[in-house]
């Protein structure tokens, strides 16, 4: 006999949280006291920053890394490393945070949106290759819940049309593309240290490059303009103070200690999960091309065919929040159904709407993006995964009792 669903007064599969995030200890403590009692506490005075910036580089086989404020600014200061202007197109994915689009935006350059691949939640490369005109000058693919893009696809289609890739690796931290860490693997590679991330100061950015010109650039851009070795008071472009402080960089070098096993466990249960939820007719979890060898898992997201499946979303997250499974539904819309575009509420920002006076973000339509916003996409956050396979076994019990009582 089928237990009766918790929403309905059963009682739920689990009462135990899940692990909280941030983890941190000692060594977190040890060395922000440190960075305090140094009175060193900027980046330009202190190492902590300059040390995490050459770990994180080595971490994911970059040349150099350029630490920054947050994930926002480090594509701000990616566009306008790259030369991105008012005239030229962007082609971005509909499926992600709004800075990844608003970053175009702000270099006065127009987002183009090319839709996702179903199964894989991830930008799809035949829709860059269709998104193209002659004023493509770049594509920034994301690595949605960490799972790597097709980068051999996309780094094709833009050796064909010079086009500047950077990655947003937001989500990526230490996944790996065919056995290569993301991040470096197109001309620029963006990562967030955002509260809610895998690696995290509360608030942070990186640029990754291993192009030596790209991270001159970079290093000015979050340093006003200025030059090394070059006069305080010298500004040599336009740019700002988007440096990190060494109190985040004391936090992620802390981090950096625990990064990897908590990433090992990450892939561990989330593989698990995968395997298991995809018994269960009517769960699509995102599918893991053959040319992940690492998934990041910032996300453990999955598709719900109401059909198969035989309830709404909105009713199965209901039911599986009730039997103490804390998921969501992600993001609403598209970005392009967002205020901001469908209003064209761009502020000063008017590069696109100059050169595109017919520009009316509320024809874009990219269907596998509606499907998934609109109705099937579920998201786990990490957290969850840092748990053991007791925790994962009872997130597919929920799932199955409320796919039994559907
Ligand atoms: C895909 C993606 N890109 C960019 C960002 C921006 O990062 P931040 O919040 O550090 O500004 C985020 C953060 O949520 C993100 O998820």
């Amino acid at each position: 006999m089928t237990d009766t669903l918790a929403i309905h007064g059963g009682s739920p599969v689990r009462t135990e949280p899940f692990p909280s995030w941030p983890i941190f200890g000692e060594e977190e403590e040890r060395r922000l006291l440190q960075a305090l009692r140094s009175g060193n506490w900027g980046k330009l005075a202190g190492d902590e920053v300059a040390q995490f910036e050459q770990q994180f580089a080595e971490y994911h086989q970059a040349k150099h890394a350029v630490a920054v404020v947050n994930g926002t600014v480090a594509l701000r200061i990616a566009m306008m490393a790259a030369g991105i202007q008012a005239g030229d197109e962007v082609i971005v994915p509909p499926y992600t945070f709004i800075a990844t689009a608003s970053a175009v935006i702000e270099a006065n350059a127009t987002p183009v949106f090319a839709d996702l691949e179903l199964d894989t939640f991830n930008i799809d490369p035949q829709a860059i290759q269709a998104a193209i005109t002659p004023r493509t000058r770049a594509v920034i693919p994301v690595h949605f819940g960490g799972l790597p893009c097709n980068m051999d696809a996309i780094m094709d289609i833009a050796g064909r049309h010079n086009l500047i890739v950077i990655e947003d690796a937001c989500h990526a931290h230490g996944a790996e593309y065919k056995g290569r860490r993301v991040g470096a693997i197109g001309n620029m590679g963006v990562f967030s240290f955002q509260s809610s991330k895998n690696f995290t100061s509360g608030e942070g950015g990186i640029i990754l490059t291993n192009d030596d010109d790209l991270a001159g650039r970079c290093w000015s851009i979050q340093n006003c303009g200025r030059m090394p070795d070059r006069q305080w008071y010298e500004h040599f472009t336009m740019g700002g103070n988007y440096r990190l402080s060494e109190f985040q960089g004391a936090v992620l070098n802390a981090q950096f200690d625990r990064f990897e096993q908590q990433a090992e466990t990450r892939e561990r249960n989330g593989k698990h999960l995968a395997e298991r939820l995809s018994a269960v007719p009517g769960i699509c979890p995102q599918t893991r091309t053959a040319d992940c060898t690492r998934h990041g898992y910032h996300l453990f997201s999955f598709r719900l065919d109401q059909e198969t499946f035989g309830t709404s979303r909105e009713t199965f997250l209901e039911s599986l929040n009730a039997e103490g499974i804390p998921a969501i539904a992600g993001y609403p819309t598209p970005i392009y159904r967002q205020p901001m575009f469908e209003n064209q509420a761009f502020g000063p920002y008017t590069g696109c709407l100059l050169d595109n006076p017919e520009l009316d973000y509320r024809k874009v339509n990219c269907p596998n993006c509606e499907t998934i916003c609109r109705a099937q996409g579920v998201w786990l956050e990490q957290r969850l995964l840092l748990g053991t396979e007791r925790d994962m076994d009872d997130i597919v019990r929920a799932v199955e009792k409320v796919s039994e009582c559907s």
